[in-house]
């Protein structure tokens, strides 16, 4: 099985903000998940350079246009997988030789099936969507997610045959019903190419920056063209001196925000179709992170930098948050207070304080020796078996927040499991002995399996709670049942996972 998944190609220029870091996360979860699976998989993220903007900005700097995105890429974009602790395979650039080379090849190949034809382009356009408006989408002549007014274009083009795209994509989404996720969006892509489509120009002329119309060096391919293509292009290069082509595609699932869906849902498919391509094995269109109600973005002043976030509170806080404080696939309203609660609460308190006090009893009571017992507590064993077969079909249809209530609940159970078997009254007659080895493992053992459940999600923590276990960081998917922890000796009441911080400190 291999499985490839991508994020968007983000713009570069401006800044990451917590938005961009929630889709990333949400994508790395779903990679370690399915790595976890034993799948071979291939994670890709990137940059989108080579928009008009970008020139623009780079002339207000002072600067031309590579040296203004190379000083973009390294400083905030290349870096922003790993502050928020996602393992890609590779980091695409649209100003990449390899990628060039590809679009370049693919955009002719588009020219000689008979889908391209020339004609004059004349209407709006919006350079913060790098996409032509018509003037019903418009809010008092402005577009309405850049406040700007979109300048009149006229020019002669190379325009994309979508118009006959009509039938196969409607066929296609006929065909697989799973092929956009969640159904809502399922529904709105197919409702908008019932609705007929229009030709729309895959050209801007008059224009240096970006890649080179194969047949008419003059102009340049349409910015949004060339960053879909992305998507196969990295297959190419990304792995020098070998095509993973043949190993990841079709088996492709992209991530993206509600935002970009028609370009991913319509046009990408079509221009696959036009190039005799397979089209990608499914598409996620999550919701957007609204701050105190408010759209985050750039323009509304309002964004979270991630990077102060995990600074303060670690990476696998600001991962879980974003896993869990709204539903994946819906618009969620967030605010800084939900977040130190769930910090606390969940994080502090019930993973915590389980491992905390777990240790703290194997370390008091057995001198830091954990035994083998001859068997786990029934339901705790089939909790996990759920678990294990549960969370995984969740993962499959991208449910990343349901799959982690599933998750959290089995921890919960966990925490009623001390209640329930009271550990520290056992220790004081010796005549329980028995039980107490038995309650101690059964605890080292849910959270074992826990840690190995919650890897997707909180990766460095996992990690420190098999270690403070003393137990083999083993993470496969095979390890969340009951009964696998290895008797063990020198365990040391563990360091808080989430120590407290006082929030007074913290950015408002
Ligand atoms: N360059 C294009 C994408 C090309 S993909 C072939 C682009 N870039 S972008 O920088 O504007 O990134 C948009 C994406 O960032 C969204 O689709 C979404 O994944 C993410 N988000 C940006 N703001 C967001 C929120 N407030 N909430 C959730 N996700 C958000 O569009």
């Amino acid at each position: 099985m291999s499985f490839y998944l991508t994020t968007p190609i983000y713009y570069v220029n401006s800044t990451p903000h917590i938005g961009h870091a929630y889709t990333t996360i949400a994508a790395d979860i779903l990679v370690r998940h399915h790595r976890q699976r034993g799948e071979e998989t291939f994670f890709l993220t990137g940059a989108d350079e080579n928009a008009s903007k970008n020139v623009r900005s780079a002339e207000e700097a002072g600067v031309d246009p590579k040296t203004f995105v190379d000083r973009l890429v390294e400083e905030h974009w290349r870096p922003l997988a790993a502050r928020v602790g996602a393992e890609t395979d590779f980091f695409i650039r649209t100003t990449d030789v390899g990628h060039k080379r590809f679009v370049q090849e693919f955009v002719q190949r588009i020219y000689d099936n008979g889908h391209i034809y020339r004609d004059v382009y004349s209407g709006l356009y919006c350079v913060g969507c790098e996409a032509f408006k018509s003037e019903d989408e418009l809010v008092d002549g402005k577009c309405p997610d850049h406040g700007i007014e979109p300048e009149w274009i006229e020019e002669q083009n190379w325009f994309f045959r979508l118009s006959a795209f009509q039938e196969p994509l409607l066929r296609l989404y006929d065909e697989r019903r799973e092929f956009v996720q969640p159904r809502f969006r399922y529904n709105e892509a197919r409702s908008f190419i019932a609705g007929g489509l229009q030709d729309f120009s895959l050209s801007r002329a008059g224009q240096p920056w970006g890649i080179p119309i194969p047949w008419d060096p003059g102009q340049v391919v349409y910015v949004w063209v060339d960053a879909l293509i992305n998507y196969l292009s990295a297959l190419t290069y990304a792995r020098p001196g070998e095509d993973q082509r043949a190993r990841f595609w079709p088996a492709a699932h992209h991530l993206i925000g509600k935002d970009i869906l028609r370009f991913h849902c319509v046009f990408w498919p079509a221009l696959l179709l036009a190039a005799g391509e397979e089209v990608p094995q499914g598409i996620f269109v999550h919701g957007y992170l609204n701050l105190d109600d408010r759209k985050i973005s750039k323009s509304l002043g309002n964004v979270i930098d991630p990077l102060d976030l995990t600074s303060e509170y670690g990476v696998d806080a600001v991962r879980f948050w974003a896993a869990r404080s709204v539903q994946f696939g819906q618009d969620g309203n967030v605010t800084l207070d939900g977040f130190r609660e769930r910090y606390e609460r969940e994080l502090g308190n019930d993973l915590g304080n389980l491992l905390s006090r777990t240790t703290a009893m194997i370390d008091r009571y057995r001198d830091g020796e954990l035994a083998a017992v001859a068997a786990v507590d029934d339901e705790l064993a089939a909790a996990a078996r759920r678990m294990h077969d549960e969370v995984p079909a969740l993962l499959d249809r991208y449910d990343i927040t349901t799959a982690l209530d599933r998750i959290w609940a089995y921890v919960r159970r966990l925490n009623r499991h001390v209640e329930q078997t009271k550990p520290w009254v056992l220790a004081k007659d010796p005549e329980q002995s028995a039980r107490l080895d038995n309650a101690l493992y059964e605890l080292a053992d849910g959270l074992r399996v826990a840690a190995t459940a919650l890897f997707a999600y909180v990766p460095q923590t996992s990690t420190q709670i098999l270690e403070a276990l003393g137990q083999p960081v083993d993470l496969s998917w095979e390890n969340v049942a009951a009964g696998r922890t290895e008797a063990v000796a020198g365990i040391e009441a563990a360091q808080p996972l989430f120590p407290r911080i006082d929030a007074s400190a913290t950015a408002a």
